[in-house]
């Protein structure tokens, strides 16, 4: 099990999010430490994108406090982006770049210089087993490798808190990228579907919430 730190790597408090007369995230509250894995589970519009948008800055909250590593997520907005990685539910990169274009453009996003940014990246291309598709187009990629490639682009500036929404989505039966995140930062891992056998390991030393109608039950 991880050590546990006093401090909070994430942090929310009384979360409340509505869409018009929807209420999408009601009064939710976490507390995740270092080294801890959150799997979040629900039906479909429980609610876990709404709040994982939130987290990351996505979506301004009506209710509720969010931080990271005890920053306030809207005090110190741009420190929290900073030491988040999200991959969203539906994969966001550049269908015209190479993966490996796409890596280092992130490393430039972050400020990171060459030398850091191309060690990151072959890393992570191996970890992802992306290596023989390193010189391929985003768009040429099979859908489980573009979701393979958003995972990594998360991972470049290694956030300190890694936030998947939905983590199995469009991942083969194999448990390599799994069991690469094992190395993985602390977070949150939305789930619709629970947790099928090859996320095993990446849920293996995590709690579990089951989120529905916008509440944890
Ligand atoms: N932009 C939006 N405008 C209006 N309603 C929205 C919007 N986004 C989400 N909702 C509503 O908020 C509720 C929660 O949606 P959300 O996408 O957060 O659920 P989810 O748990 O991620 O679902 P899924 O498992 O399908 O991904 C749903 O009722 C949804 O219709
Ligand atoms: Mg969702």
């Amino acid at each position: 099990m991880p050590v546990k730190s006093t401090e909070y790597a994430l942090s929310i408090s009384g979360l409340t999010k509505t869409y018009g007369d929807v209420i999408a995230v009601n009064d939710l509250s976490i507390d995740i430490y270092q080294g801890e894995t959150l799997g979040f589970f629900g039906p479909n519009g429980a609610g876990k994108t709404t709040t994982v948008n939130v987290i990351c800055g996505l979506l301004a909250a009506d209710a509720g406090e969010v931080s990271i590593h005890c920053k306030s997520l809207v005090d110190d907005y741009h420190q929290c982006k900073r030491l988040l990685g999200f991959c969203p539910q539906e994969v966001v990169f550049w269908e015209a770049l190479t993966c490996m274009e796409q890596l280092t453009s992130v490393g430039r996003f972050y400020d990171l210089d060459n030398k850091t940014t191309r060690a990151r990246a072959n890393k992570l291309l191996e970890v992802m087993r992306l290596v023989d598709q390193r010189n391929r187009l985003g768009g040429t990629l099979a859908g489980g490798m573009k979701r393979r490639l958003n995972i990594a682009l998360a991972l470049v500036h290694e956030p300190l808190v890694l936030i998947l929404d939905e983590p199995q989505a469009g991942l083969d039966s194999r448990g390599e990228v799994a069991g690469g995140l094992l190395t993985r930062p602390p977070g949150v891992y939305p789930s619709e579907r629970g947790c099928p056998a090859h996320c095993k390991n990446l849920w293996r030393s995590g709690k579990r919430q089951v989120h529905d109608g916008g509440r944890i039950l």
